[in-house]
């Protein structure tokens, strides 16, 4: 059974509405868990379908893992190094972060490459070269399941030949225990990064740089348990930012670290969008702004995020002129075009960038979400669409936001979710 949701356009919204914790740091906070020898509390845990994937994956090494409505409690006292080859693995691309946590306590680890959603190809090239540059010896077999395995991991000098956010996080974990001095050279930084690292310190991890292109780590032989809270996520406030744009008159997004923003913001203001921003929340008056097409090029942070550009082209679909959006991180990261061009969008794409025309009327329509950004894409044309639309695939959308469909329904969206029997 997959479910859809139905949604009601031409509804204006409005009200106040609370940000999650980031997807995109818990995704990694949880498997760090693993190198702490003591209880770890993590706060602020957003209810995504990819945290409980992820407590599945502790329970499976042996950790006693509690969930509650918004936290996380594991006790790795009793941890096993145990190869991690259940379907578990594959219901996120992000269990990967085991690789680098699991080989920074026990020296190995042997698990199934991660699935997630298909963004064209994602190789993990670079997180493997970091491990193998800490002395790791590394085999894959027929089905992708990765053994790794080191004498001794071994601080050294690393340069990342793009700035991944995930090899960045990923190198980070295997080289907190490592012997000697690590220095990851073109290192992503993204805010998620600076948090886990938050966390690794309050472990006793010594972690210097982060959120500059030089991480330096002075491996240390033991992490305790800690307590942590997560940061707001910034690509949740950054879709309900482009939807109060869309669909609002008066929306305040709270719990917001509004310099997270800063090129989304800036790019909004650009089209004509009216905003207060404040110290943790942002309004947005949608009905006073007449919109101006933008051109977008997405980049590693602090640049445009490439998670953003795909809710963003259907606020582009309601602004005056062509906008232009260029992909340099995904190049195929527009299937939601074709999506939206069903409900009477105007895009055309190729390879690597989409030429939006507006402005378009929409028209409820029956969608899919292909990947979770689309999802949120489709959510915020069905807003604004007259008539209904039918959005399946929704365990996408679940994927990486925190209950999205109570979160609109309380700014004033018609909104319904129901199963759909799967043909
Ligand atoms: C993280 O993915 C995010 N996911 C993505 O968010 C986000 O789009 C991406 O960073 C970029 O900001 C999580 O944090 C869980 P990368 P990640 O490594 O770490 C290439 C969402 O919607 N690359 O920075 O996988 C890769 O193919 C998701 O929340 C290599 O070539 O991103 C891509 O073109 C989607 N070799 C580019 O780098 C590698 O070893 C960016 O990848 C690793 C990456």
């Amino acid at each position: 059974m997959s479910e859809k949701i139905i949604i009601e356009g031409g509804h204006k919204l409005n009200g106040t509405v609370m940000m999650s914790g980031a997807k995109n740091a818990t995704v990694a906070l949880i498997p760090a868990i693993v190198l702490a020898e003591g209880p770890v509390t993590v706060f602020g845990v957003p209810e995504i379908s990819d945290v409980e994937a992820l407590a599945t994956l502790l329970r499976e090494l042996n950790c006693n893992v509690e969930t509650f409505e918004n936290h996380i409690i594991v006790d790795p006292t009793h941890l096993q190094s145990v190869p991690l080859v259940s379907d578990a693995v594959n219901k996120l691309r992000a269990s990967y972060y085991f690789m680098g946590a699991l080989l920074g306590r026990f020296s190995y680890v042997k698990m199934k490459m991660p699935g997630g959603c298909y963004l064209g190809p994602r190789p993990i090239d670079l997180h493997l070269k970091g491990f193998e540059a800490l002395g790791a010896k590394i085999t894959c077999d027929e089905d992708g399941t990765y053994e790794i395995y080191a004498e001794e991991l071994i601080g050294t000098k690393i340069y990342l030949d793009f700035a991944s956010v995930g090899a960045t996080i990923n190198i980070m974990l295997a080289a907190v225990k490592a012997k000697g001095k690590t220095e990851i050279e073109n290192a992503a930084k993204e805010p998620e990064i600076i948090d886990v690292a938050n966390m690794l310190t309050k472990m006793g991890a010594k972690i210097r740089g982060v959120g500059t292109d030089t991480i330096t780590i002075e491996g240390v032989d033991h992490l305790g348990g800690c307590y942590h809270e997560i940061i707001p996520d910034r690509i949740e406030a950054g879709t309900f930012l482009i939807l109060a744009a869309a669909a609002g008159e008066r929306i305040v997004v709270q719990n917001v670290i509004p310099q997270h923003l800063d090129s989304l913001i800036s790019k909004l203001k650009e089209m004509g969008v009216k905003m207060e921003v404040s110290g943790d929340s942002v309004v947005v008056y949608g009905l006073e702004s007449s919109l101006k097409a933008v051109d977008i090029k997405t980049q590693p942070y602090p640049g445009f995020a490439t998670d953003l550009q795909q809710p963003l082209t259907t606020l582009l679909t309601q602004a005056t002129g062509q906008s232009i959006i260029e992909e340099t991180i995904y190049p195929e990261r527009f299937k939601h075009c074709a999506e939206l061009n069903k409900m009477g969008a105007d895009i055309d794409i190729h390879s690597g960038y989409a030429n939006i025309n507006g402005k378009t009327k929409l028209k409820g329509a029956n969608v899919c979400a292909t990947d979770l950004r689309c999802g949120a894409a489709l959510v915020i044309a069905a807003l604004i669409a007259e008539g209904e639309t039918e959005i399946g695939n929704v365990y996408h959308i679940d994927r990486g936001y925190d209950n999205i469909d109570h979160k609109l329904i309380m700014l004033g969206a018609r909104i319904t979710r129901i199963e759909r029997e799967d043909n």
